[in-house]
């Protein structure tokens, strides 16, 4: 019998895998769209004079061979011991932690928490995170992450500014600060016209600055009091910012007690791996009376409609919208997983075991200086806790090389000295390798007295919440991370129809690679010949990414799309000075535009001027050309969004981008809506000069329940030697991000989707994307009015549901929200970019069947709606507004005005499997009005057991 065996391709990763709706569900779709073929709808969505003409061209790999390639490719990389510290350090991830939430979708794959009610798990865990980088630092409030050190001391510096009662328009840096925070603080303050002043602590002119930043302990290693340079600011009405390491104030006297107003610094080495610079959550900490200026979000405790405690975001999370250009910040996506990941560390460990490993690392610290003293060497350090610095003279070079032979990469420090950091990795072996890199053999290791003054010894307790000394047996932690998970919604339990936050599948082979020591393991500043296997990988992926969308040159610095906004604008910026325009400071940005587009702008010094939007949604062309022309040779940049943010493929986009240029401005096109243009239209190709894409939105990388993220921006050749340089890798503007690649690691999460899904799979994943929020739209259209849809009736990947018309009758956006959860839903994007609106968007990898179960729950929602409407039960006795319901709710004395059926089951719902949100209703009033971001005394934690 001839055999010919099948073509069906199990290992096809875009269509088997990634791509959600079959080729049978996807006939059916169309049909209930109304188009014959899926190119019959992109052709009617998207605009056919933008449409790109080069298909993507590259071949798919299937899972086994992506992971065979980056096991080739990780091969590439030269693991070493890096000593080189500089806020980088070895750690142990504790496996329970890697296992239980860096490997566990139930943590990765969740959103932002701005629904409270079914995030009250990782909303803890910040909770614990916020606590302890309190109790660390000695200040009041902290917030639940920042991006990384560096941009944490810049936004401490702004927050100074903002704070402080000087006159003064200079900041200072003690020279003791890493270089990396001391450059990126100079990128931050050149375009705000801030004066920077450096130097050692003893040079500081408390009268002439309106703030200044010390490093505790320093780059170098210096441990020194900083009370009285602290006294001087505050005599002169200055706010004193301390940049600090969390295990050292394991040891060392908290910031806070020594009069500091501000905390930042990183929690990389409480168990994240380096990841060749992250990504890692730094933190940022301040006085009670600043809190209402600190820049991220603020996880605070409020009550649920029965008056439990429960967590949710404070203040600040909904600033970014509200106050847009005059928003403190621009910080959206920050480090929520990585967050969490230290905040377990924490809790693993516990205060004694915290100050066990601080007091080792500073042991072995104290006997390798004991012994390089011994034999002669200087240290100019002699006060110090983990780092010390050698001055070698003219054998520097030497000394590198023998401790690279050793296996070991020491910090090159100026001409003649080098430095060397210790953590919690360090063990007798690693202190017999630095020896002999000096040439110094079998010397004794004796213990020595604390390097330190006495005075500067921790005296107040840390950590004295009882989650922080829970039993420690792995039982009980990893129950304790799966109570947490459990009380969540993340992707791993149902679609999370997010608009403009594209929470597509994050796969697993995807995330597989970042946690092999390969990559892990590698500090960002290692020597350029230990990083090869991440520099083609950055490379292809580049070249992928400008094959995309039609850009020149990419930078990888930055940490999120915010600041890939921030960091095109000053491409820009430097462009225009570059050509001696430095009165281009207008920038045009669309009244629909996301909160963060007007922050980024007002981050660069720049003047927003805010354009129209006309009736159908889109630009008011007219608008933006008047006030193009009334800026004239002002004008430096238009920020626009494509697709718009009401989700349409505008026609006039070539118009808006030749309008711009007309005047002599930029575009920037924000990339977040990239997802609907992947393999189809190409900003760089219909008028883009620059772009951020969000890789956490449209390339893969997890949400991680608030981060981590990467913003890479795209450029045409003319903007290429304009982008963030650092002092690391050179380049002639300054760095934005702490790390030449940002968040290294997680760049191979985006690397592993454009390999696995090939050109061709990247397309077909748009055209399903459209394809989806089109039937979304076509079978909710008789439900909820649906706004914006193009000019042939079609939206782009998403749809935009009104429920305005509902309000009348007393339901609310809100309550369709929360009663969506009761459904085991997580709600679509709300009020944004119109009030009392849902957006919503599916994304590819969602399923025909779960795509229908989410429309099977609107439609019942409706009916609640129409219930309503017709009288014949009020709002506030309805199912919506006493949505969601609890375990509580159903146990309870049942008094409500409909069933526990229809209350606690509702169409959409499983009956087993079923998602019991852990509070009801957060009530956010109060939450902001009575303000904790510290862990309350709660007796719901597990008994302390020590
Ligand atoms: C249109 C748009 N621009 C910018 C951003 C900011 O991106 P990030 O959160 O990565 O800072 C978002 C985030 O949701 C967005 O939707």
């Amino acid at each position: 019998m001839t055999f010919t065996p099948t073509d069906y391709n199990p290992y096809d990763f875009a269509n088997r895998r990634h791509i959600g709706p079959s080729p049978a569900e996807m006939a059916e779709m169309l049909e209930a769209v109304g188009c014959d073929r899926l190119e019959q709808l992109i052709g009617e969505t998207i605009p056919a004079s933008i449409r790109q003409t080069k298909p993507l061209a590259w071949a798919p790999l299937s899972e086994h061979e992506l992971l065979a390639k980056m096991r080739e490719v990780g091969a590439k990389n030269r693991v070493m011991t890096s000593l080189i510290g500089q806020g980088y350090y070895g750690t142990v991830t504790p496996p329970a932690i890697q296992r239980n939430i860096l490997e566990n979708p139930a943590w990765y794959t969740a959103y932002t928490p701005y629904q409270p009610e079914i995030a009250q798990g990782r909303l803890e865990a910040l909770l614990n995170f916020q606590t302890m980088v309190c109790d660390l630092t000695g200040l009041d409030v902290a917030n639940a992450s920042l991006l990384d050190e560096s941009t944490a001391a810049a936004e401490a510096m702004t927050m100074a500014e903002r704070v402080s009662k000087s006159k003064a328009r200079a900041f200072f840096i003690d020279e003791n600060c890493h270089p990396q925070t001391i450059e990126v603080i100079r990128t931050r303050a050149l375009p705000l016209g801030i004066e920077i002043l450096t130097g050692a602590p003893e040079a500081l002119d408390a009268t002439q600055v309106f703030g200044a930043i010390f490093q505790y302990p320093g780059t170098w290693g210096h441990v020194r009091d900083l009370t009285p340079f602290i006294e001087k600011l505050h005599a002169a009405k200055a706010v004193a910012v301390v940049a600090t390491d969390l295990l050292a104030l394991m040891m060392l006297k908290a910031p806070g007690e020594m009069g500091a107003d501000i905390a930042v610094g990183s929690a990389q080495r409480f168990g994240v791996p380096m990841g060749y610079g992250g990504p890692h959550a730094a933190f940022m900490s301040c006085r009670d009376d600043y809190k209402r200026n600190m820049p991220g979000r603020i996880v605070g405790v409020s009550i649920d409609a029965r008056g439990n405690k429960a967590y949710r975001l404070s203040l600040q999370t909904r600033e970014q919208h509200i106050r847009r250009e005059k928003a403190t910040s621009n910080v959206c996506t920050a480090q929520a997983l990585l967050a969490v990941m230290a905040s377990m560390y924490a809790v693993f460990h516990g205060p004694k075991g915290l100050r066990a490993i601080a007091e080792r690392v500073h042991s072995y610290t104290i006997r390798l200086a004991k012994a390089l003293r011994a034999a002669g060497a200087t240290l100019p350090p002699k006060h110090f806790f983990d780092t010390i610095t050698v001055e070698v003279g003219v054998g520097q070079a030497g000394i590198l090389a023998a401790a690279r032979a050793e296996g070991l990469n020491f910090r090159k420090v100026g001409n003649d000295h080098v430095g060397i950091s210790l953590d919690e990795t360090t063990n007798e072996d690693v202190l017999r390798r630095v020896l002999r890199a000096f040439g110094i053999l079998n010397a004794p290791l004796p213990e020595g007295d604390l390097a330190f003054p006495e005075e500067l010894l921790r005296t107040s307790e840390v950590l004295t919440h009882p989650v922080f000394h829970m039993n420690r047996a792995e039982s009980e932690m990893m129950r304790y991370m799966r109570r947490l998970s459990d009380r969540d919604l993340a992707l791993d339990r149902a679609m999370i129809p997010l608009g403009s936050c594209t929470m597509k599948l994050n796969a697993a082979a995807e995330m597989m690679p970042i946690t092999w020591p390969e990559f892990g393991s590698l500090h960002p500043f290692v020597p350029a010949d230990q990083a090869a296997g991440y520099a083609e990988a950055i490379a292809d992926l580049a070249e992928k990414l400008c094959e995309i969308t039609g850009y020149d040159a990419m930078s990888m610095q930055p940490n999120s799309g915010a600041q890939g906004e921030y960091a095109g604008l000053l491409t820009i910026q430097a462009y225009h000075r570059s050509r001696g325009d430095h009165q281009r400071k207008v920038c045009l940005i669309p009244v629909s535009a996301h909160g963060t587009n007007p922050a980024s702008a007002q981050m660069c010094g720049m003047e927003v001027v805010v354009v129209k939007s006309s009736p159908n949604g889109d630009v008011d062309v007219e608008d933006f050309r008047a006030k193009a022309a009334e800026a004239g040779d002002r004008l430096a940049a238009c920020m626009i969004t494509y697709p718009s943010t009401h989700g349409v493929f505008e026609e006039t986009v070539r118009e808006i981008c030749a309008i711009t240029h007309e005047f002599g401005g930029q575009v920037y096109i924000d990339g977040a809506n990239m997802n609907a243009m992947v393999g189809l239209v190409k900003p760089g190709e219909i008028g883009g000069d620059v772009s951020h894409l969000n890789l956490h939105k449209t390339f893969a990388i997890p949400h991680g329940g608030g981060g981590p993220g990467m913003g890479p921006i795209g450029v045409k050749a003319h903007l290429a030697p304009h982008l963030p340089g650092h002092p690391e890798t050179g380049g002639s503007e300054g760095p934005v991000s702490a790390a030449p690649y940002g968040s290294a690691s997680i760049l191979l999460i985006s690397w592993a989707y454009c390999l696995m899904m090939g050109g061709e799979g990247l397309t077909q994943a748009t055209r399903v994307a459209i394809l989806n929020a089109n039937y979304i739209a076509a079978r909710l259209r008789g439900a909820y009015p649906v706004l914006f849809m193009g000019n042939r009736g079609r939206v782009a990947h998403e749809c935009i549901l009104d429920t305005r018309p509902f309000a009348e009758h007393g339901v609310t956006v809100d309550d369709i929200a929360k009663r969506l959860i009761d459904n085991g839903f997580h709600a679509p994007t709300m009020s944004w970019p119109v009030a009392g609106t849902l957006m919503v968007e599916p994304t590819e990898s969602e399923t025909k069947a779960e795509i229908d179960r989410f429309i099977t729950a609107l439609h019942a929602i409706r009916a609640e709606i129409a219930a309503v409407e017709a009288g014949e039960i009020a709002a506030e006795d309805s199912p919506l507004r006493h949505a969601p319901h609890t375990v509580n709710d159903l146990v309870a004395d049942w008094t409500r005005k409909y069933s526990r059926e229809q209350g606690c089951f509702p169409p959409g719902a499983f009956r087993v499997d079923k998602y019991w949100p852990p509070v009801g209703r957060v009530d956010n009033v109060y939450g902001d009005r009575n303000l904790i971001c510290t862990c309350p005394p709660v007796e719901a934690y597990a008994q302390a057991a020590e």
